[in-house]
């Protein structure tokens, strides 16, 4: 199978600089963790208009609960109307979603979105106790296309709390924790794409140093992709740890650098970046006047990406060398780099790193 990786590109206003993937590979999931599930994109979207809109799913629903970060800051930045129609783009188990239902009227509506076929069990709950709520099973890059399918025009809020949830991180099957033996798969969506170690047997040196450069920070990152591409082929978690080691110096392998390494292939895997880019850009264009966007990001490189956004939307900017035209911005900040208390980061150390940004659009 060809590689998914190629060369970094600039965007036109020349500021990010994301991997680009090939999204079209066909999806090669070794049989023996393959699921019941092949639903499309989206495939849960046409039940909208029917009583019961969810397809029952029959896979393994994992246990473990999701701890929502930063919940009534979010919920009671993003309503403005408990009449309205919101958006929690990144539904998981459904935190930030309670959260903001507390806010809301008995007349008022509620989209979850979340592309993990995972997040179906607890949205369907979640569906059957509370009828103002609704899920859909697709990409918040796609909003546009939930919400006409919905017929829904503009949005009053929408919300964004990305990266991925625990019962993801804590399933082996899915492999993203370095610490719990699984294989090496890493998509959030696992109907889709390929597996990340499709992408790690056949990356170049050069691709696999790049992307952990860019998005894990990696300072090692060149020997540690030397080593990946000498132990091929990697199937699971621990074949990746143990290259990671051989690599550093033994005994220096911290958390945080393996932490760093599988953030960055999940992050190259999912396509996060520029999902979060696309989604952020879909959620304003989707947002009424006086509305409002939440996001809360987890490190540095989706921090520089949120605020990027919302200055292009108070405050655009020209390519080099053009005059700016001196224009109204189109948004007001509302919470600036709001991190969790002294309380919630000790009661949930996954918090610690969070940061929220909540926007009202003017015009
Ligand atoms: C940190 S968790 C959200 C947890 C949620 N706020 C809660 O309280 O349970 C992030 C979720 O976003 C989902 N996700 C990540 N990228 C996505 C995308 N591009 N489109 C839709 N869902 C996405 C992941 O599958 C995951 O379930």
């Amino acid at each position: 199978m060809e590689s998914r990786a190629s060369a970094t590109s600039a965007d036109s206003d020349g500021r990010s600089r994301f991997i680009q993937r090939n999204d079209k590979v066909p999806c090669r999931v070794p049989s023996k963790h393959q699921h019941a599930v092949a639903s499309p994109r989206l495939s849960l979207l046409a039940g909208f208009s029917t009583p019961n809109p969810i397809r029952v799913v029959n896979k393994p629903q994992p246990q473990e609960t999701h701890e929502p970060v930063l919940a009534q800051d979010l919920a009671q930045s993003v309503v403005t109307d408990a009449n309205g129609i919101y958006v929690d783009a990144t539904f998981g188990r459904g935190g930030h979603s309670k959260a903001i239902l507390e806010q809301l009227s008995e007349t008022a509506r509620l989209i979850g979105i979340d592309r993990d076929t995972d997040a179906v069990h607890s949205a369907i709950t979640l569906e059957q106790r509370d009828s103002r709520f609704k899920f859909v099973n697709s990409r918040f890059s796609e909003l546009r296309n939930v919400l006409d399918s919905m017929n829904i025009g503009s949005i009053d809020g929408i919300c964004f709390d990305v990266g991925v949830s625990t019962p993801q991180l804590k399933n082996a099957e899915r492999g993203f924790a370095f610490d719990l033996d699984g294989p090496l798969d890493m998509r959030m969506a696992q109907e889709t794409g390929s597996p990340a170690s499709d992408w790690i047997n056949k990356a170049s040196v050069e691709d696999l140093t790049q992307v952990l450069k860019l998005y894990g920070d990696v300072r090692s990152a060149r020997s540690i992709a030397r080593q990946i591409v000498s132990r091929r082929p990697l199937e699971t978690t621990f074949d990746l740890v143990n290259a990671i080691r051989a690599a550093t110096p033994s005994g220096a392998t911290s958390a945080k650098v393996l932490s760093q390494v599988f953030q960055a292939v999940r992050i190259f895997v999912n396509d996060e970046l520029n999902e979060l880019k696309a989604g952020l850009s879909e959620g304003f264009d989707a947002l009424a006047i006086g509305g409002r966007l939440a996001v809360i990001s987890f490190h540095s490189i989706e921090h520089r990406l949120v605020r990027d956004a919302i200055r292009q939307w108070i405050r655009p900017s020209a390519p080099r060398g053009l005059p700016v035209r001196d224009e109204a911005p189109r948004a007001r900040v509302v919470l600036k780099n709001v991190r969790p208390q002294y309380l919630e980061q000790r009661s949930n150390p996954a918090s610690r790193s969070a940061m929220l940004q909540t926007t009202e659009k003017l015009r």
